[in-house]
């Protein structure tokens, strides 16, 4: 049965957490994965979390299956936190909402569902983009292609290439653009690009798909949420994938969403109905501790208050720890100008080293990115920063 079963490659990211593991070398490193880790390199487990998991043991419920679309205050809490409370759409009830396993589980519900209501439309993702984009999208049937974003020659954004593949591409394709922190080059649009992109999605007919995964991992909460309303103020449809993961260090416990904006309550109503039966028949219904963990700390003022200090403090430590990577590299003899890791938000880096170079980091130092150049930042810390900055300096 399974003799023509042909050996898949590693997961181009997390397959570099089995090969760190496995790696005897005492000074290890690992930048591949998007992890936050404290300065003591511990993953934290959040202060909001842990007196949200106090209360909810205080009055423990049996577990019943939840409902198909998951925990009504969850969705609740993230409709708010996205769109934010009181907003037109959630007004209008023409937002559906679902819990999903994670920000990419949100992805697949609603790559799934597109693909039964629109089966010949293509996908584009940016080039570069999240490697599981193109993976998830091609899983669900896609033809999936590229939107120029990232010009390496100057290492910045490539704007015109974007806009121009933008304007290229047929009616109907749907747009998977990051919200905030693009993985992997940690370069975002301004506000006036957004815009700009915007416009150009609601004039060529495209679907976007906005890809949440860092919330408040580039300027704040509201900040980085913002253009999920200016898509909803040109009076767009489109569809956001949360993520829970990182923002709220709940990694495991795969908490996320799906939420689709329709052009009202009826229309999201039967929106809901399908969502679910893509739900219905992979996975049944969500589990209950992350989203009811993250349901409390959301409905609770002073919770979610400590929720956006602890995250705002993570947020800060990755900013430094971009200003001691510049300046370590710089003492460790790097002559070439490192500035730009300053100028990327989010958990990571892309290098611009080649992929031989990644390969001697993790070969020769254990230090572990992706073969694309990408580190995340978020591992580094005050006791690694010095090891991996004299790694890199004999690598380049
Ligand atoms: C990453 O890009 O490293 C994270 O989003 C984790 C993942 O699932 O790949």
């Amino acid at each position: 049965l399974f003799s023509a079963v042909t050996m898949a490659p590693r997961d181009p990211i997390l397959g570099l957490n089995e090969q760190f593991a496995a790696d005897p070398n005492p000074n290890k490193v690992n930048l591949g994965v998007g992890v936050y880790f404290d300065d003591n390199g511990k993953l934290p487990l959040l202060q909001c979390v842990q007196s949200a998991e106090k209360a909810l043991m205080e009055q423990p419920t049996p577990r019943g299956y939840l409902p198909i679309d998951g925990i009504p205050a969850y969705n609740a809490g993230v409709k708010n936190l996205v769109f934010g409370a009181g907003s037109e759409p959630l007004q209008s009830g023409r937002v559906a909402t679902v819990q999903a396993l994670g920000g990419t589980g949100g992805l697949k519900i609603g790559a799934d569902f597109l693909k039964k209501l629109n089966p010949s439309a293509k996908v584009l993702i940016s080039d570069p983009s999240w490697e599981n984009h193109r993976a998830l999208f091609t899983q669900a049937g896609f033809e999936v292609g590229t939107y120029r974003y990232y010009d390496a020659t100057t290492r910045s954004l490539n704007f015109e290439g974007m806009l121009a593949d933008l304007k290229a591409a047929a009616p109907g394709t749907i747009v998977v653009l990051h919200a905030c922190c693009h993985n992997p080059t940690g370069y975002d649009l301004d506000a006036a690009q957004w815009s700009q992109v915007v416009a150009t999605v609601q004039a060529r007919g495209l679907v976007p798909f906005l890809d949440m995964a860092y919330q408040g991992f580039a300027q704040g909460i509201a900040e980085d949420g913002a253009v999920v309303g200016k898509f909803v103020a040109a009076g767009l449809q489109c569809f956001v994938a949360t993520s829970f993961s990182k923002s709220f260090s709940l990694y495991g416990e795969r908490v996320g969403a799906l939420s689709v904006v329709c052009a009202d309550q009826d229309e999201a109503a039967r929106v809901l109905s399908q969502l679910k039966i893509v739900i219905r028949t992979n996975y049944s219904n969500p589990p209950t501790h992350g989203g009811a963990v993250v349901a409390k700390v959301l409905g609770d003022a002073s919770l979610r208050a400590q929720w956006e200090q602890e995250l705002g403090a993570m947020r800060g430590r990755i900013k430094l720890m971009r200003q001691k990577l510049v300046e370590g590299l710089r003492a460790a003899g790097v002559r070439q100008n490192m500035d730009f890791i300053t100028r990327q938000v989010g958990m990571f880096s892309y290098s611009g080293l080649s992929k031989e170079q990644m390969q001697r980091l993790r070969s020769e130092f254990g230090v572990y990115g992706t073969d694309t150049g990408r580190m995340c930042v978020a591992a580094l810390n005050s006791k690694n920063i010095d090891y991996v900055c004299q790694a890199i300096a004999k690598v380049v």
